[in-house]
Formats: structure tokens, C-alpha cells, sequence
């Protein structure tokens, strides 16, 4: 039986596979944030030399990266990546997430916005039918912290502020419980625009474009499935 870690480990390592053969020696790669991700840093700097650079969703990769030999370049020298490889805290077999557990959803959902493929990295555990069981991470300013709460809370959900924490943009993160997510796309436009939010952590107006899930058999591609093809 594979750990969680091994899990992850076999998935970071896939991801290479799969995205080396989609990048020029030129080309700049997008990186996302986890603990998945850091492994998949650490596979990617094995062929640094298959492409340029790398653009940075986070001070945690960024620092990751340099370390290990990866230039990292700022997002506004780059005009489009053609991948974006990042995990996910939920998955749904439309390709549709919640991210942001570590705190980086903004980041993140800024450079897979400039990605012509977004490659979605995760064990099986974070497949799930409906998004929600894990807590929807909201980016607030710091000032609209309690007016957000209280527009969320209407939404039917509990929020949480995530005490003693600050991302990289110096805002804070609101930890959206009880919710049960059956329209992501409509709720992600919903949240982002109540006035405090920086964005919250559903991707789904732009979700994956394939996900590469880890499970004890080996690691699967999976589609975005359409209604007709489940039922
Ligand atoms: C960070 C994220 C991560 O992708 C998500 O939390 C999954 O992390 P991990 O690979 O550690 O399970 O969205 O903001």
C-alpha cells in the first residue's frame, strides 16, 4: 500500500513525463504551490536545461526553485506559458477545484490564467464528486476581513479566519466551511465579487485541463467528463 507521500512522490514525477515533451528550450514553465508541487520542483530541476525559466505562483516555490538551479522570472516579462502544473485541494471529475490550502490561490490562479494548459496534479484522495467537503480558502483585504465573513455566511457557509496567516500579497485567508458546491463557476463569480475578496480559491470558470491522479494502480489521466458521458 503506497503512502499519501508516495502517492504524491509517483505524481510529481509523471508530471514531468507528461510536460516535457509540450516545452522548447525557450519556453518558461508555470509552477504552483503544495507539497506536491515541492516534489514536482524537485523532479523539473533534473531537466533544467529542457527549458528557460520558470514563473513563480509563490515566495515558497520561487525559493524552492532557486535553490535548486531554476531561474524563476517575474510574470510581467511573460506573455503566455504553454503549461501550468500545480495541485489541488479538491478535485471534480469536470476538472473543476478548490486550491488555496497553502495560501497561494491568488498567485496561483493569476499565472494558470496565462497558461495554455493547466496540468492538475493530485493523489486520489482529492477526487470527489462534489466540491466542498474542504473549506473554500477566500483572499480577503485585511480591512473588508468581517463585511466578507458576513456576506459568505449568507451564502450559507462558515467561515473561519486562518489565524496568524498572511500570503505573499499580505492579505488573509477566510476558511469557508459547510458548504456543498454544486455550481462552482456560478459560486466562484458570486464570491469574487462581493467587494474585500482578492479571489477565492474555486477554479472553475477556468478549471484543469487534465489531471494527473496518483493511485496505488499508478497514476491516471483524467478528462474533464461531460454529463452525458456519466450518466
Ligand atoms: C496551495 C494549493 C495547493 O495546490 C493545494 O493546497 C494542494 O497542496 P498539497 O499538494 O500540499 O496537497 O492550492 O495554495
Amino acid at each position: 500500500m503506497l503512502s499519501q507521500a508516495e502517492l504524491k512522490a509517483n505524481v510529481a514525477r509523471a508530471a514531468v513525463d507528461y510536460i516535457l515533451p509540450l516545452v522548447q528550450s525557450d519556453d518558461i514553465i508555470g509552477v504552483g504551490t503544495g507539497s506536491t508541487v515541492d516534489l514536482f520542483i524537485d523532479a523539473l530541476a533534473e531537466h533544467r536545461g529542457r527549458f528557460r525559466a520558470a514563473v513563480s505562483s509563490s515566495e515558497r516555490s520561487t525559493a524552492r526553485m532557486t535553490a535548486l538551479g531554476i531561474p524563476v522570472v517575474d510574470l510581467n516579462q511573460v506573455e503566455s506559458v504553454p503549461v501550468y502544473v500545480d495541485g489541488a485541494d479538491e478535485i471534480d471529475h469536470g476538472l473543476n477545484m478548490i486550491k488555496g490550502g497553502g495560501g497561494a490561490l491568488t498567485r496561483e490562479k493569476i499565472v494558470a490564467s496565462v497558461a495554455r494548459q493547466f496540468v492538475c496534479i493530485v493523489d486520489e484522495s482529492k477526487v470527489v464528486e462534489t466540491l466542498g467537503t474542504f473549506p473554500l480558502p477566500v483572499e480577503v483585504l485585511p480591512m473588508a476581513r468581517q463585511a466578507v465573513a458576513r456576506a459568505l455566511s449568507e451564502l450559507g457557509g462558515t467561515p473561519a479566519l486562518r489565524d496568524g496567516f498572511i500570503t505573499d500579497n499580505g492579505g488573509q485567508i477566510l476558511d469557508i466551511s459547510g458548504l456543498s458546491i454544486r455550481e462552482p463557476a456560478i459560486l466562484e463569480a458570486r464570491i469574487n465579487n462581493i467587494p474585500g475578496v482578492v479571489t477565492c480559491g474555486l477554479f472553475a470558470l477556468s478549471g484543469a485541463s487534465v489531471a494527473l491522479v496518483s493511485t496505488q494502480n499508478g497514476v491516471k489521466i483524467m478528462q474533464a467528463a461531460t454529463d452525458a458521458a456519466r450518466s
